[in-house]
This record gives structure tokens, C-alpha cells and sequence, in this order.
């Protein structure tokens, strides 16, 4: 795919990068084209900030947490920019979308050289060019009109692993979500192009993909009828090489019976269901425009556990959304004891400002909203070791990712299951990438110890 690119100017060599993250895998996805960029341009990676030439903060809007951390390091930064004030910082993704947040940033923290969007993620070796060369600070967060650019490079962590965009945006417009608002309307890629991509990958070894997606299910509704999430499914299912295909986030709404079928029918697509709850109350799922009910979460979540018994399902909670009633939250700790999940993120509603759920009213108190986490929490770990004690003996399928540690009595690997739980055994270090079986020995909430079988 490289090769169509136009031939990158080399304006890093001999010169260090450095790139860090917040937030979700969309995000450290854009993180590896960044970097990608910055390869083709001749620069090297460098985990030491001291060292580094250009320093891209890759940004997180969807808890008010996630923004203070990164002011914080905005703060710190400037004295080091005064130090080295060749040095580019710049600051890019969902925190910066947000036009007043920007504006702040360039008001506030006259270090920072260069201000990106989630948008323009393609004219990042333009704007770099642009503030390398111009002693203000460059600033371009506005919305690209047209579709999907494809052919960037990837700067990818592992030869093992790869995520890869299926969709862009959202169109749902949750009431607590600022997403819809940063990364635009949905737009998908074309099948081609992914099912290309993936072909890629699995030619160079890769053994896994995950799709990603703010809402993989209404994949191609922006695209002909012929394009669903589960047509795409089947094609990737019949790439070679490929062993495992994983994709998020779901959306409970969108995902077909069919779908589950499909899953059902597939070889590669992995027993590991996330779908996002988020509340177990109707009246709250509805303040928080989910468009389904518990009823269908339940029955989706039969359908699933009929036609694939082994699967493990998981969710995201949001504790606290305004109007919560001491009852609402029953109805949550409910579903956590009727679903069983394997595991679930559980959150603290932050107000998003200029989302519906910021202005409403009955806004609980983190006291609250903190005291109901901590039981959410401590009932779903419950279950979750009580699901993970009967894998005991049994003998589960690992992708060897890792070396957890190195012990004096030998090397603790580490993968996961197709049902994405963590397997920590003692193997050689040659295993690295494969996929073994191992017998359980010792589950534990969030992990599991094991065995090789030989
Ligand atoms: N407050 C708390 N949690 C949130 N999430 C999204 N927006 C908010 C918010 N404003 C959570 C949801 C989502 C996960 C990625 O983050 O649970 O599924
Ligand atoms: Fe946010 Fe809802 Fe879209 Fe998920 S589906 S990104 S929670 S608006």
C-alpha cells in the first residue's frame, strides 16, 4: 500500500520522536499512522522525552479526567521547551476537536507548536512542515469534507496484532457522549480496502486483526445495502494465515441475530461479545438514548449464549448518569446478576459539556456516584471469579503475545483465550506468536494461570 504514497520528504533524519497516547484504541491507532508519518519522513522513535525533536500528544475528551492529565503535562512541558525551543510539542485528537478547548490551549500554553484535530490526521506532515517553518503556533481542527482517505502509514507495535479501521465517527448521539462530536458522522470504508488491508497483514504474519469502530454493527449503512458488518465478517473469515478476528466496540441497537450467526458459522471471529450497557434501567437507557431496552439486552445475550455457549460477554457501565434514583441503580446491579458478564469497565458519569446529558438536571454527587461504583464493582468481581474458577482443568486455546516476567525457575508467557481472557503459563520463549493449548491450574478474577498441554 506504501508504495502509492507520495515519496515522503526527509526532514527527520538523524532526528527523534516521541508519541503518547490517551484514551481508546482509535486513538492509539492514530498514534501508529503518526508515527507512521513521522518514519516515512526519516525520524526514529525514542521513549526518552529529553531526546526527542518532536514530541505529538495524542488526546482523550471522553472523561473530564482524561483532560486534566494532559493539561497537567501541557504545564510541565514548559520548561523544557525553553530549554530546547527547536523542539516541536504538538497536541492532536479528540480534546482538541473541541474548538474552545483549542483555543485555550493556544491562548494558554504559547509552547505548543501545533494543534491537530482528529480530522486532518492526513495533513499531519504538512502541518509539521507548516510549524517547523512559521514561529506561531499552527492550529487546524476543522472538519474535511469528502470521504475516507486511505493509503497512510501505520507504524504498527508488534508483528502480531494490528488494529484496523472499518468506520470513522458516530452518528448516535449518546446523551453523556461527546464522541459524535469530535470524530464527526460515520463513514465507512470501503470493503476492498479493508478486506485488502487485512490481506496485507496476515501476508506479512500477523495473526490477529481487531476491527475498529465507534459502532462496528452499522458498518456500511453509509455505503450500498451488499456492505454489512457481517458480509464483511465472512469475507476477512476466509484469509489465510489470519487465526483470530476481534473487533469493538458493538452497539447492543445494531447487532443482528444474523450477526451472531454469522459469528457462529465463522472460524476466526472470536467468542468475545462487547457489549456495552452502559445502565440497566430502562428509564435511564432511554434519558440516555441507547434505543433498546434491558428486555432485548437479555434476549440478545440469550440468543448469543444458545448458539455459542463458550462465548464470554463483557460491557462498559456508566454509574451515576443524572436522574440515577437509588432504584435505577438496582435494575443495573440486576442485569449484572441476570447477564453474568465475564467482566465489565465500570465509569463515572462525567458531564461532557455539549452533550444533552451535561445540562439535565438531578446531576448526582461524586459521593454517589462513587459509593454506587464500589458495589457495582465488588458484585461484578464476584462473578467474575465465579466464572473464572469453573475454566479450572480446562484446556483453552492462547495466542502467545508476551513474556509477562523471567523467573530464575524459567519464562512466564503470557496471551489470551478466543474468549480475550488472560493466560499466564511457563514456556519457552519461541512460542512467542503461536497458538497453544494450555490447562487451567489456578483461575483468578482477571486473569487465569496455566499449563502447557503438551
Ligand atoms: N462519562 C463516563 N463514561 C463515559 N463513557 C462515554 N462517555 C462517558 C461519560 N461522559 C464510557 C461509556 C463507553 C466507554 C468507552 O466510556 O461506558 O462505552
Ligand atoms: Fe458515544 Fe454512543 Fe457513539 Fe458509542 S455509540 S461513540 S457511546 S455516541
Amino acid at each position: 500500500m506504501k508504495k502509492e504514497r507520495k515519496e515522503a520528504r526527509k526532514i527527520g533524519v538523524d532526528k527523534r520522536f516521541l508519541a503518547v497516547t490517551y484514551g481508546c484504541q482509535m486513538n492509539e491507532h492514530d498514534s501508529e499512522i503518526l508515527s507512521g508519518f513521522l518514519e516515512d519522513m526519516g525520524y526514529t522513535q525514542t521513549n526518552e522525552l529529553q531526546e526527542a525533536d518532536v514530541f505529538i500528544i495524542n488526546t482523550c475528551a471522553i472523561r473530564q479526567k482524561a483532560e486534566e492529565k494532559v493539561y497537567g503535562r501541557l504545564g510541565a512541558l514548559k520548561k523544557l521547551k525553553k530549554e530546547r525551543p527547536e523542539m516541536i510539542i504538538g497536541i492532536c485528537g479528540c480534546m482538541v476537536q473541541q474548538r474552545k478547548v483549542a483555543e485555550k490551549i493556544e491562548k494558554r500554553y504559547p509552547h505548543v507548536d501545533l494543534i491537530f484535530g482528529t480530522h486532518n490526521l492526513h495533513k499531519f506532515p504538512e502541518l509539521l512542515q507548516e510549524a517547523l517553518e512559521s514561529r506561531k503556533t499552527v492550529l487546524d481542527i476543522w472538519p474535511r469534507r469528502g470521504g475516507v482517505v486511505e493509503d497512510l502509514p501505520k507504524l504498527r507495535k508488534d508483528g502480531l496484532k494490528a488494529w484496523v479501521s472499518i468506520t470513522y465517527g458516530c452518528n448516535n448521539f449518546c446523551a453523556y457522549c461527546i464522541v459524535p462530536y469530535v470524530r464527526g458522522r460515520e463513514q465507512s470504508r470501503k470493503m476492498e480496502n479493508i478486506i485488502a488491508e487485512v490481506e496485507g497483514l496476515a501476508a506479512e504474519g500477523y495473526k490477529e486483526v481487531t476491527l475498529l469502530g465507534q459502532n462496528v454493527n452499522s458498518y456500511g449503512k453509509d455505503l450500498s445495502e451488499k456492505f454489512t458488518f457481517a458480509r464483511l465478517l465472512e469475507n476477512l473469515d476466509n484469509i489465510e494465515g489470519l487465526k483470530r478476528i476481534r473487533y469493538m466496540t458493538s452497539h447492543p441497537r445494531d447487532f443482528t441475530w444474523e450477526l451472531v450467526e454469522v459469528i457462529r458459522n465463522s472460524l476466526k471471529v472470536c467468542e468475545h461479545f462487547h457489549l456495552p450497557l452502559q445502565a440497566g434501567s430502562n428509564k435511564i437507557l432511554e434519558k440516555m438514548n441507547r434505543g433498546y431496552a434491558r428486555e432485548h439486552y437479555l434476549e440478545l445475550v440469550n440468543y448469543i449464549r444458545e448458539l455459542i455457549p463458550q462465548a464470554s460477554i463483557t460491557t462498559d457501565f456508566i454509574v451515576g448518569f443524572p436522574g440515577e434514583t437509588e432504584k435505577d441503580f438496582a435494575d443495573t446491579l440486576d442485569m449484572v446478576e441476570k447477564v453474568r458478564f465475564n467482566a465489565a469497565f465500570t465509569f463515572l458519569y462525567s458531564p461532557r459539556k455539549g452533550t444533552a446529558a451535561a445540562t439535565m438536571p438531578e446531576q448526582l454527587t461524586e459521593e454517589k456516584k462513587k459509593d454506587r461504583i464500589y458495589r457495582l464493582i465488588e458484585s461484578q468481581n464476584k462473578i467474575s471469579r465465579e466464572i473464572n474458577d469453573k475454566l479450572k482443568g480446562e484446556g483453552l486455546e492462547v495466542l502467545v503475545e508476551g513474556i509477562s516476567r523471567e523467573e530464575p525457575a524459567g519464562v512466564v508467557l503470557t496471551g489470551r483465550t478466543r474468549t480475550n481472557k488472560i493466560v499466564n503459563f511457563k514456556g519457552k520463549k519461541e512460542l512467542l506468536g503461536k497458538l497453544v493449548q494450555v490447562r487451567i491450574t489456578e483461575p483468578k478474577t482477571w486473569s487465569l494461570y496455566g499449563e502447557i498441554i503438551d
